[in-house]
């Protein structure tokens, strides 16, 4: 079964797969309509990292306002919605459930079909909505980086069987044994006492480190058996270790705790309460981080003769991660998101809702949350 429509096409998508509730609308796949974003970072950060049961009840309290504030900013009245697409997966179960619940009973009430969207599809379909009609479209087959909190993994994309489908198809090259990238980053930050989340803050600072003298050196991360596997939780470990094996960062450390639960503290109120070695320590953290991500990643572009490298998800946003794949490229062609979508959004569900919109495939009301769902199940047909 094929959609009767495919242009025109206007896509409501509802994400709540972690800590941000966001809708978006899409048209074909490709124009943002509207994004809407609502972050829930002011109530993880006390805890240094997102608290499951607070997450859903935060999604509760938001999905309205949201979808609201996205259908209003894309000036659109429900009726002229062509369909519904929610992520089902990976995630957290109980905050994948309320954008569900929502999306199925929106849909059913507007008598409008649902479509499932798997999250990392989301992220892949980040990068190609915003080079759509740039002349600059990435070409498949490709290898896709996806690195955020949750994830760290390297898929094969080709092109799905269908001419002019949009559809893509998966296969796992490598993913992480441990903590995602992004996760390492949390952990490493809370340690430091820098604050939640801790990407956006480590990356700052390791730019602002400059020359300053490493106080420790991380080696390459080895992972057995697939040579495309990470492991970041033994370099979390090590600065953890490093840390504790030198007092003299506890004091730094206890000032920059202060006041941290309550209030973001900016680069210019951090950058001060930070020694010399602290810059050092996180700015070797980065490069470690940064070196596993792009070796791994062009080794698999190598693996499988691809011209086009793809890389999405939160930490997708890491200024030196983009710098590095650039100077890395060797001929290959690099796509990243604009900032904004590299981190968890609506848009990208809404673009990956339409390439199955197109080809029929509907979800029914028996819809459930996927929290362990797996992208290369999804092989396009
Ligand atoms: O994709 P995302 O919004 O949510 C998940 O699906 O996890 O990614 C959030 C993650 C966090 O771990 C955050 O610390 C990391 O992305 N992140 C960054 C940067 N911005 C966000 N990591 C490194 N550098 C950044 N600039
Ligand atoms: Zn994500």
């Amino acid at each position: 079964m094929t959609a009767e429509k495919t242009s025109g096409v206007r896509i409501l998508g509802i994400e709540s797969s972690c800590d941000e509730t966001a809708a978006a609308v899409v048209e074909d796949g490709r124009k943002i309509l509207s994004s809407v974003v609502a972050s829930q970072i002011d109530i993880h950060r006390k805890y240094g990292g997102v608290v499951p049961e607070l997450a859903s009840r935060e999604h509760l309290r938001q999905i309205v306002p949201v979808v609201r504030e996205a259908m209003s900013e894309a000036g659109l009245g429900m009726a002229e919605l062509d369909a519904i697409g929610v992520t089902q997966g990976p995630g957290l179960a109980g905050s994948l459930l309320v954008g569900i619940v929502y999306g199925k009973t929106l849909a059913r009430a507007l008598g409008k079909p649902l479509v499932a969207v798997n999250h990392l599809e989301g992220h892949v379909h980040a990068v190609f909505l915003e080079a759509y009609g740039s002349g600059q479209e990435p070409k498949l087959p490709a290898v896709c980086l996806i690195v955020s909190g949750g994830h760290t993994v390297l898929y094969e994309v080709k092109a799905g069987e269908e001419e002019g489908s949009e559809a893509c198809a998966y296969r796992k090259l490598g993913g992480t044994r441990d903590d995602a990238a992004g996760e390492a980053y949390d952990k490493v930050a809370k340690l430091l006492g820098l604050g939640y989340p801790g990407g956006p803050i480590l990356d700052k600072l390791a730019a602002a480190a400059g020359s300053a003298p490493a106080p420790v050196k991380f080696g390459p991360t080895k992972t057995r058996g697939n040579a495309l596997d990470f492991s970041f939780s033994g370099l979390k470990t090590a600065v953890l270790y490093h840390v504790r094996e030198h007092p003299e960062y506890r004091e730094e450390i206890r000032k920059r705790e202060e006041g941290m639960a309550q209030a973001h503290r900016k680069l210019e109120e951090l950058l001060p309460l930070c020694s010399k070695e602290t810059l050092g320590l996180v700015r070797e953290f980065q490069n470690a981080v940064v070196r596993d991500l792009v070796e791994r990643t062009m080794a698999a572009a190598e693996e499988c003769d691809v011209e086009t490298i793809l890389v999405s998800g939160g930490v997708a946003a890491n200024s030196q991660l983009r710098r590095r794949f650039a100077e890395e490229a060797r001929g290959r062609k690099v796509f990243f998101p604009s900032r904004a979508l590299s981190t968890d959004n609506a848009a990208m569900i809404a673009a990956a809702a339409y390439a199955r919109f197109v080809r029929g495939r509907f979800a029914d009301d028996s819809l459930n949350a996927s929290a362990s769902m797996r992208l290369e199940e999804e092989v396009m047909n």
